[in-house]
């Protein structure tokens, strides 16, 4: 293999969503079969010892894509001369907890990783925030890395979008690859916005293959909002594999570009957007790659009275997270 490393970063090495998606970038499953990958593993002091027994299982897999494992505790070594960084790590919610109770607790991880990136980070490493609240990290990541280019830094509604194909699909009776342009609008929280108006089904509106309105304003909606808690609540623990699934589809998104009359769901910063969404937001909006990490936003969507009155509450929700943290970010 001739071509240049792919440098990855994955941070909460030991937790779960890590090792659920660390293999799967190892085997070539994200970038391809000729491009060898390193991988860049960072976690806390207390578990560092962990990473040593997820490289030895990562090398015991023998990919040919693998060719570098760098691991440890220290944010500006692990993440020097990344390409891509993936941050997981932060604590998850537990049963009854809001995503956004999480706020104060994880914000100083991505305090402390934003600074690091700034300071190692090159003018093209993109950045996919995962740890909840999501968006708000990447708000906080973006912020304490000015060095880097604002449009670098995504957060994931991957999962939801995702979620949301499935239950179209199934409450249709088609499979998941009849369902087009599902998109999530907002914050990764109870306030997300699943857009049913946009979507199509074989490339029809959902709205007319799906008679049952009342369906998609109240119970798939909800069903989506509260997804990650219902996860919770049956699993005792915060989804994992169909995060990490999630976060590969996303980047893979970002690498590759979408086709013609297609698009995905990402939280990107809102500066510019097309659809009257307050600035400096990290806000999911529809969103096509031209690859190598950039993209643009899908303009000319319809908007009726239900969504924009469901945009303007994420909206209100990202801003008064923001307000939060602007305050932890002045004081640390
Ligand atoms: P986990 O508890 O299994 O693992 C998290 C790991 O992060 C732990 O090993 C912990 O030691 C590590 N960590 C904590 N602080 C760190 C730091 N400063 N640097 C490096 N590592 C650190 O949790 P998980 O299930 O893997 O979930 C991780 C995060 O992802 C949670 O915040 C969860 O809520 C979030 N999540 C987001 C989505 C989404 O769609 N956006 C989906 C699922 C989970
Ligand atoms: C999810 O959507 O599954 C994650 O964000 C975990 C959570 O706390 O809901």
């Amino acid at each position: 293999m001739t071509k240049k490393v792919m440098r990855v970063a994955v941070t909460g090495g030991a937790g779960q969503i890590a090792y659920n998606l660390l293999f799967r970038i190892a085997s070539g499953e994200l970038f391809g079969p000729d491009q060898p990958v390193a991988l860049h593993i960072l976690e806390i002091p207390q578990v560092e010892h962990a990473l040593v027994g997820v490289a030895m299982e990562l090398w015991d897999c023998a990919f040919t894509t693998l060719v570098d494992i760098v691991h440890g505790a220290d944010a500006k070594t692990v993440f020097k001369d990344v390409d891509l960084a993936l941050l997981v790590g932060a604590s998850p919610r537990s049963k009854g907890m809001q995503r956004n109770d999480l706020l104060a607790q994880n914000a100083k991880v991505f305090i402390e990783q934003g600074r690091a990136l700034n300071e190692v980070g090159t003018k093209d490493t993109q950045v996919l925030v995962v740890g909840n609240p999501c968006n708000t990290n990447c708000w906080i990541t973006m912020k304490c890395a000015p060095n880097l280019d604002p449009r670098n830094f995504h957060a994931l509604t991957r999962l939801d979008q995702n979620r949301g194909a499935h239950q179209l699909a199934h409450k249709a009776g088609v499979s998941v690859d009849a369902i087009q342009r599902m998109l999530i609008w907002g914050n990764h929280s109870a306030t997300q916005v699943p857009d049913f108006l946009n979507a199509q089904i074989n490339k029809k509106p959902v709205k007319e293959v799906i008679t049952d309105h009342h369906w998609l304003e109240n119970e798939f909606f909800e069903l989506l909002q509260q997804r990650g808690a219902a996860i919770i609540e049956a699993r005792g623990r915060s989804s994992a594999a169909s995060a990490a699934n999630a976060i590969l589809d996303a980047a893979r998104s970002l690498k590759e570009a979408t086709p013609t009359g297609e698009w995905y769901s990402d939280c990107v910063i809102s500066d510019d957007n097309p659809y009257g969404i307050e600035k400096d937001l990290i806000f999911s909006f529809p969103c096509q790659s031209v690859g190598d990490g950039k993209w643009d936003f899908v303009h000319g969507l319809q908007m009726d009275a239900f969504l924009k009155e469901k945009l303007s509450i994420t909206q209100q929700e990202l801003i008064e997270e923001r307000e939060y943290v602007k305050k932890l970010i002045k004081e640390s």
